[in-house]
């Protein structure tokens, strides 16, 4: 069953196809917009729903192309509807259900964090239960994932999102958009000693991570050197993630841990998940950021759980994963 997969909730326009029968992505074309972004040191939601717009057209027949499928080989599209910048959600949306009405396919709106939440098992199937870190631009949370559309969040950021927090710091430093690739880089290649950052003190398995922001613009008003301050931001941002995630499996007892999200990508939160002692799903880099492969991923198997959803579903600024 080949399977189209739609995400245009942010700043990539992604289109994925991928056969559901033997779990194999046969494509993942992702168009990228940060450079129109740059500038503004974030994402403005009307040039992000404007490029997408221009360029969904092309990433749809790229997908085709080299998944070597055609249109008509389609039986499912999937798109993220929810949560996500309103005007850019639109576009994919509107798009893959004017597919799904011309082909006469069923259609499938997909939950984007959820997407992100199972994007580590792309290629094979979950085991449950498991706890689900989601760390991206937009997102912070732990979850328990009991089973496919049972979920309970343990957790989650009570102001900025981790990746958000990258992104800041990057710009706060001038080191532009988006900030997680260039502060992992440098990362590793200082080697220097670190600055003092407070790790913030909210109780539970909830973040906060406007507290290391704040300190970050302190130090660098007064001028501590770029590198320097940006690596000390990286060690106790992550040292703060894995903290929260042993104290989620010491409280429920699950070892067995999905991360996924832009962040994910990191190379020192990898590490330090490496050696965690639990067992591990992450994703390849490819799926660490928003991409269409998770889209169809899920967007089949709650299909297969639901049913299809209806041409009227509308698409959400917010939305919670229960
Ligand atoms: O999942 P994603 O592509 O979009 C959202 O749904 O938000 O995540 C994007 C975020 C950005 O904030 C970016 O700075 C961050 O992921 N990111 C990283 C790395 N690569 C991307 N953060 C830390 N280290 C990285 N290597
Ligand atoms: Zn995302």
């Amino acid at each position: 069953m080949i399977v189209l997969g739609v995400d245009t909730s942010c700043d990539d326009t992604s289109i994925a196809v991928y056969d559901a029968s033997s779990n194999k992505v046969l494509s993942n074309i992702v168009s990228s917009q940060y450079e129109f972004h740059r500038e503004f040191g974030g994402v403005v939601p009307e040039i992000a729903a404007r490029k997408h717009a221009e360029n969904i057209d092309l990433v749809f027949l790229e997908a085709l192309k080299v998944a070597q499928v055609s249109p008509s080989d389609l039986r499912l599209v999937c798109a993220t509807n929810r949560p996500g910048l309103l005007p850019a959600l639109l576009v994919g949306l509107t798009f893959a259900k004017g597919i799904s009405y011309n082909l006469k396919v069923p259609f499938k709106a997909v939950h984007h964090i959820e997407a992100h939440l199972f994007s580590p098992f792309i290629g094979s199937e979950p085991s449950y239960p498991f706890l689900g870190l989601v760390v991206s631009g937009g997102h912070t949370l732990i979850v328990l994932v009991e089973r496919l559309g049972r979920y309970k969040v343990l957790g989650k950021t009570l102001d900025d999102a981790v990746g958000e927090a990258y992104d800041k710091v990057a710009k706060i430093t001038g080191l532009g958009y988006p900030g997680g690739p260039v502060i992992d880089k440098i990362y590793r290649s200082y080697d220097g000693d670190y600055l003092k950052l407070p790790k913030p003190k909210v109780s539970g398995l909830n973040f906060s991570f406007s507290g290391i922001k704040s300190a970050v613009r302190r130090l660098a008003e007064k001028g501590a050197p770029t590198y320097q301050l940006v690596s000390s931001f990286q060690r106790v941002a992550v040292s703060y993630l894995i903290d929260k995630l042993k104290e989620a499996v010491k409280e429920t007892k699950v070892k067995r841990v999905a991360v996924s999200g832009g962040v994910s990508a990191n190379s020192l939160l990898r590490e330090e998940l490496a050696s965690l002692g639990v067992e591990l799903y992450i994703p390849p880099l490819e799926f660490t950021s928003d991409n269409g492969a998770m889209v169809a991923y899920l967007g089949y198997r709650k299909f297969l759980l639901e049913g299809e959803d209806s041409l009227e579903v509308g698409a959400l600024a917010r939305s919670q994963i229960t």
